[in-house]
């Protein structure tokens, strides 16, 4: 089945269903998996280096000729590098929660790059299209990482109702139902996260995909804890123990991972305070927030790269309670568009 779709002539993919980023689980295999099988993929450049970003895009490269796309944050200190990267490298596409300068979406624009941010509210939606947004993956409150609170069914129409652009419905999207449901309320396509951490191609140890299988929905839930936004993840004892550290016991964590994470990513912890600085001044979090933001990144690379699901957090979409399957990336996508195929008929045919 082909379901071509202002999102797939903008992105020049197959199929409307992106692979949205995950920080430490969408590396180069899995958007190469998911570019190849018609699908759009984003390399996860949140938690990457400028050279881990430039390696990931060469490995994607040497495995596929279809489009891809790039995901950041704006407040590293190498944003604007990240943005001469894409330039440079002709990437098909970038996604970002927090806009960055408006020099740069210019930059990305005039070299016909896509710019498709996530966002979860209605304002932020027609703010990133005023400041340049092509298109748009609108995330209701099911998502998994960093979400809003107003749930997918909810906040798609309100959006399509707001802005013009191409959207792509992510938050608790799975199968060939959701994908018609989201286009019934006004999504082009769908984005989904946990649903690709659940493949052979997901690089997540056996042992965390396991926690993940066997959660029920109602046990993955929202918490400001880790980094002072709301972040949508599995329920379990190491989040339970951060609910009850104290603020200094948080304190103390919130440095150690913080200098963790500047090393990792070849920053200075300076550069990471004037990173925050830079957040705080441009968005609606307050310092305290965005400082503990460094929190995250160590806390979350325990469970998903180290293998170590207890002792580390991890992010979520409510769908993961509803998966019990690991399928290659190429038989999920070509399950979704026949599942949607059949919906289509049901429907018509009066049997559902
Ligand atoms: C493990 C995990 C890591 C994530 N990391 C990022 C990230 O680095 N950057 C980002 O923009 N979104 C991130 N997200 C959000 C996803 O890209 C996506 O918007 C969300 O998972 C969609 O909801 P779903 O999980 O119900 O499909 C993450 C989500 C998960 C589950």
């Amino acid at each position: 089945m082909s379901m071509n779709t202002p999102l797939t002539d903008l992105l020049g993919c197959r199929y409307p269903i992106i692979q949205t980023a995950m920080g430490w689980v969408a590396d180069a295999n899995l958007v190469a998996a998911t570019s190849n099988a018609g699908g759009f993929g984003f390399l996860a450049g949140a938690v990457m280096t400028l050279e881990e970003i430039e390696q990931g895009i060469a490995a994607i490269k040497a495995k596929t000729d279809a489009p891809f796309g790039v995901n950041f944050h704006m407040y590293v200190p190498f944003a604007e590098d990240i943005v001469d990267l894409c330039v440079a490298q002709r990437v098909k596409a970038v996604s970002y929660s927090r806009s960055p300068s408006s020099q740069s979406v210019e930059k990305l624009k005039r070299a016909g790059i896509v710019c498709i941010p996530t966002v979860g509210a209605k304002k932020h939606a027609v703010k990133a299209v005023e400041m340049g947004a092509d298109a748009l993956v609108i995330q209701g409150s099911e998502g998994g990482g960093h979400t809003g609170s107003v749930a997918t069914t909810v906040l798609l129409p309100e959006v399509r109702r707001a802005v013009s652009v191409p959207l792509a419905a992510a938050g608790g999207f799975r199968d060939g139902a959701g994908l018609i449901a989201a286009r019934a309320l006004g999504a082009d396509g769908i984005a989904m996260g946990t649903r690709f951490l659940l493949t052979q191609e997901s690089p997540v140890p056996g042992q965390t995909k396991a926690v993940y299988i066997d959660t029920a929905p109602e046990n993955i839930v929202v918490s400001t804890r880790l980094d002072g936004l709301p972040q949508r993840m599995i329920a379990n004892q190491y989040l339970a123990d951060l609910m009850h550290a104290s603020n200094a016991g948080l304190l103390a964590r919130a440095i150690k991972n913080g200098i963790g994470f500047t090393r990792m990513t070849g920053g200075s912890l300076s550069g990471m305070l004037g990173s925050a600085w830079k957040m705080y001044r441009s968005g609606n979090t307050t310092l305290g927030q965005t400082i503990m933001a460094a929190n995250a990144p160590m806390m979350i690379q325990e469970a998903m790269v180290n293998g170590h699901p207890s002792e580390g957090i991890l992010p979520s979409g409510q769908v993961a309670g509803v998966i019990d399957d690991l399928p290659a990336v190429a038989d999920l996508i070509e399950r979704i568009m026949r599942e949607a195929d059949d919906t289509l008929r049901a429907l018509s045919s009066h049997s559902v």
